[in-house]
């Protein structure tokens, strides 16, 4: 109420600089922190880890989520909301569409879609992402098998959607209006029980600002 602030920023990077960044920074794990001469560094377990760790944040503070990205193309995630580790891969495809009701008018269409309505269509460089869950392995440590999501997704989506137009060359699509909203949904049900661990989210990127997400549990 006096300092307008949940907590002085300040504070966090002073746990974070001394927790994260000097226990880890320029080590190689396995041989220099320790805690990992027998566990695996994988992002799951380095989640577990630092979850440990931040339990010095200052007084008020709650640690909601934590996220640690390995490569550009591959993070993974701790939300307190339900104490759960996430798994998440990024792709990419190239695909063209055009958003279109045949039921409607042509004016009506131009009204609801306007450029996206264009008679041969229009493409975007999609970036898709698949988030997966589950019970990280006793032994492993891993929640999922990336290698087998990465040839998942590649059966069932890339190969299907890449260089394709959405209205005519995929079969799910048939009869809908492509829509981003409507491409992510399909592709959750593309993937749902086809892919290890638990599939928890489906993202679709379709420009740099608009963003698509379809969870567990809302198709
Ligand atoms: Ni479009």
């Amino acid at each position: 109420a006096t300092t307008g602030m949940v907590v002085n920023i300040k504070a966090i990077d002073d746990v974070l600089q001394r927790e994260v960044v000097q226990r880890f920074g320029q080590k190689s794990i396995n041989d220099e922190v320790p805690g990992f001469e027998e566990v695996p560094p994988c992002i799951e377990n380095l989640l577990a880890h630092f979850r440990s760790l931040l339990c010095v944040l200052p007084e008020r503070t709650v640690l909601e989520r934590l996220r640690l990205e390995e490569t550009p193309t591959f993070y993974g995630e701790w939300s307190k909301d339900g104490d759960k580790v996430t798994l998440t891969r990024i792709y990419e495809f190239a695909a063209s569409h055009r958003l279109q009701q045949d039921a409607v008018s042509h004016e009506e269409n131009v009204r609801l879609y306007g450029k996206c309505n264009n008679p041969h269509g229009h493409g975007h460089n999609y970036v898709l992402e698949v988030t997966v869950g589950g019970t990280p392995d006793e032994r492993t440590g891993f929640v999922t098998d990336i290698e087998a999501l990465d040839r998942a997704v590649e059966e069932r989506v890339l190969l299907r959607y890449d260089h394709k137009h959405l209205n005519t060359d995929v079969p799910e699509l048939g009869g809908k209006v492509p829509t981003s909203e409507v491409v992510a949904t399909e592709i959750f049900r593309q993937l749902d029980g086809n892919v290890p661990g638990v599939l928890e989210r489906v993202r679709l990127k379709e420009t740099d600002r608009s963003v698509f997400e379809v969870l567990r549990g809302d198709v």
